[in-house]
């Protein structure tokens, strides 16, 4: 049985379509990053509306932020252009949510004692706080940044409902260098679009193998494959945007950390096997998207091989590695119900035969099949789900549309297991 699971086509994901967003911006040196952060949003299909206190002006003008949102900004609450001169209502009412980037110090302390003697802090107070949300993202000195009475806020802010995004760390402006830089434009896009999604992983905790792993000839060679790291990284995210705590354990590929994922690199498939089941215990959701080498060298040179002058290759001999997956699938938690299992299958042929037959000596409940020349390093994939009942065809699309899906996929048959099944616990451990 074949069926086409939500196939609407699209390749790209507009993340934020229909979603309107008050962009907030108050007086600080990140500003600057504000113009491309809200180029950023309007790409991911979200209107932005503009509001900047009178500091924020002093750092990037309105003009500016007007032409790259297409509308007029607001700046002040007597602004005539509101028949009813009350655009702290108006704005407030139709947003989704109000974003405050950058939020400086002086405007969080504003925002916790209530205050509003201007229009961006009029609007967070006067916004209905179970419908519109409130995200900031702090800018400030790292000496404000440490201050116990900036600590102090934070915690208050996140009790009083708001969503506190995290701060960098590095060069600022002032020729220090610490933590209170403005997030980058990039990764605040990436945790707007996570507070959006739905959180249909919340409470698991997602263990997601990635990338090829590289096993050792010599100190100066060794055999690897062409695995990117790409989808596995791209589930990662997907699973942290559902919710869920996620560790990436990642084989040898230069792919920045999907924001909020706790990641650990290793090189061998020794390594990661380790890496694995010291992390197992907790896991509630196992995802094997790396391209283990099935061998590796028995004895690895502790020197670098040189040729002998007899024209003769050197003889290598080699070990199995242990199957990460299979032994996660046949641990006892997995057995119990525990711990759900899902694994890859990256074939060049008979895709449907292969990876069924792979789901069955693997003994996992999903398996996902894919074509592994066609996809190796490229952003775009399409993939086979098997389980018990069947398969599912995720067709052609970007690897973090299809990882969303993926996601959704995996949260529908976790909600299908029976509760006796999920409130068992069992050991996992290597055999
Ligand atoms: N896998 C693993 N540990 C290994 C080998 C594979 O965890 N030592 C996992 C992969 O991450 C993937 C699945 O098993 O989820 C299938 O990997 P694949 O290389 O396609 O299968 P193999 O078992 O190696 O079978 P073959 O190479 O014969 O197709």
């Amino acid at each position: 049985m074949t069926n086409q699971a939500n196939a609407t086509g699209e390749s790209e994901a507009l993340e934020l379509a229909g979603k309107h967003l008050v962009l907030g911006l108050t007086g600080g040196i990140a500003c600057y990053k504000a113009a491309e952060l809200c180029r950023a949003l309007i790409k991911a299909g979200a209107t932005v509306q503009v509001v900047m206190t009178e500091a924020a002006a002093q750092f990037i003008t309105p003009v500016t932020m007007q032409a790259l949102s297409g509308r007029p900004v607001y700046t002040s609450q007597w602004d005539s252009r509101e028949p009813n001169t009350m655009a702290h209502i108006n704005l407030s009412r139709e947003a989704d949510a109000l974003v405050i980037a950058p939020c400086s110090a002086d405007f969080m302390a504003k925002l916790l004692h209530g205050r509003a003697d201007d229009l961006l802090s009029l609007m967070c107070l006067a916004r209905p706080i179970g419908k519109v949300a409130l995200l900031v993202a702090p800018a400030m000195n790292r000496e404000m940044y440490a201050h116990p009475a900036t600590q102090r806020n934070f915690v208050q802010l996140e009790a009083d409902g708001a969503t506190v995004l995290g701060v960098g760390n590095g060069f600022q402006a002032c020729g220090e260098t610490g933590d209170g830089r403005m997030l980058e434009p990039e990764q605040l896009l990436e945790d707007i679009i996570a507070f959006f999604a739905p959180k249909v992983l919340a409470g698991q905790q997602v263990l997601i193998t990635a990338g090829p792993t590289y096993e050792a000839i010599d100190p100066v060679r060794g055999i690897t494959n062409l695995s990117s790291g790409k989808m596995g990284f791209a589930i990662a995210r997907a699973a942290r945007e559902a919710g869920a705590e996620v560790t990436l354990v990642a084989g040898p590929v230069s792919l920045p950390t999907p924001r909020g994922v706790t990641r650990a690199d290793v090189k061998s498939a020794l390594n990661m096997l380790e890496a694995v089941m010291e992390r197992a215990q907790t896991a509630t959701i196992f995802i094997a998207t790396a391209a283990v080498a099935d061998w590796r060298p028995a004895a690895p040179s502790a020197h670098k091989i040189k040729k002998d002058g007899s024209g003769q290759a050197p003889q290598l001999e080699f070990s199995e590695n242990v199957d990460i997956l299979a032994t996660l699938a046949q641990s006892a938690a997995a057995q119990a119900g525990a711990l759900f299992c899902v694994g890859f299958a990256a074939e060049s042929h008979d895709l449907l035969e292969n990876a069924q037959a792979k789901r069955l000596r693997k003994k996992v409940p999903l398996l996902v099949g894919n074509i592994g020349p066609d996809t190796f390093g490229q952003d775009y994939n399409a993939l086979l789900l098997l389980d018990e009942r069947g398969s599912t065809e995720l067709p052609r699309a970007s690897k973090l549309v299809l990882a969303r899906r993926l996601v959704q996929e995996i949260a529908t048959r976790m909600g299908a297991r029976t509760p006796a099944q999920l409130s068992t616990s069992g050991k996992v451990s290597a055999s």
